[in-house]
């Protein structure tokens, strides 16, 4: 029985992918790197370094940096994404998401955040929908990022349900793969092409509606 839902958060709950992605591309940019048009799903979901780590690996390899290089180059990027998420308000929400939100209220669910960001914290506050989550998972507390599954069992674990009684929402198919990898249902929103992976693919969240998603995971997990 559907007892969760757990959530991304970068492109998920808010439009917040496209920052990070900007402020990673100023970095490629000052290196001389053109990030390919892969990277825009490749960098989504992967911890800050290992995102430095994959553009690094664009141009001449993350070895030929000094840990102290990558830091800077990761608190760059960071100082342009927070000017970036610094205007945020609740209008950024994504659309169909505080319906879905509100639904699953009613309909007595609990909610999770696990998103790979040491920002998610901030923006759920910008976005006034902190106190909707029973649980956030904290990124620092992990060993492993996405697509390992451990994030996605954390936020289950943190709800006290087991993986048959959530269901998990992704952008990036690194985050399909964890929830996969951890047994859970998995929605995922984008390029069905993209994100195979998932049980369920919608193109935007404003197609995401509870009836739907319960009725999917009904069919596939009871
Ligand atoms: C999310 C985003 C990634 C980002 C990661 C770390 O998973 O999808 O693009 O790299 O969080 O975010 P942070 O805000 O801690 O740099
Ligand atoms: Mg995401």
């Amino acid at each position: 029985m559907l007892k969760g839902l757990l959530f991304d958060l970068d492109g998920v709950i808010a439009d917040t992918a496209r920052f990070h992605l900007a402020a990673w591309n100023r970095v490629a940019e000052s290196l001389g790197i053109t990030l390919p048009p892969a990277a825009n799903d490749a960098l989504r979901g992967r911890s800050r370094q290992a995102s430095l780590d994959l553009i690094l690996n664009y141009g001449p390899g993350a070895n030929h940096f000094s840990a102290d290089e990558k830091a800077a180059l990761a608190a760059k990027k960071n100082t342009e994404y927070l000017q970036a998420i610094a205007t945020l308000t609740p209008a950024d929400i994504l659309p169909g998401v505080p319906q879905l939100l509100d639904d699953a209220q009613a309909a007595g669910l609990q909610l999770a955040i696990a998103s790979a960001s040491k920002n998610a914290p901030a923006i759920l506050a910008k976005l006034g929908i902190a106190d909707r989550f029973s649980a956030i998972v904290d990124p620092a507390q992990l060993q492993h990022g996405k697509p390992d599954p451990e994030i996605y069992l954390k936020a289950q674990a943190l709800l006290g349900l087991a993986a048959n009684e959530v269901v998990s929402f992704e952008d990036a198919s690194a985050g399909v793969a964890a929830i996969k990898a951890a047994g859970q249902f998995a929605v995922g929103i984008g390029d069905a092409t993209v994100l195979a992976a998932a049980d369920l693919v919608v193109p935007s969240t404003a197609d995401l509606k509870l009836a739907t998603i319960t009725a999917a995971f009904n069919r596939e997990v009871s």
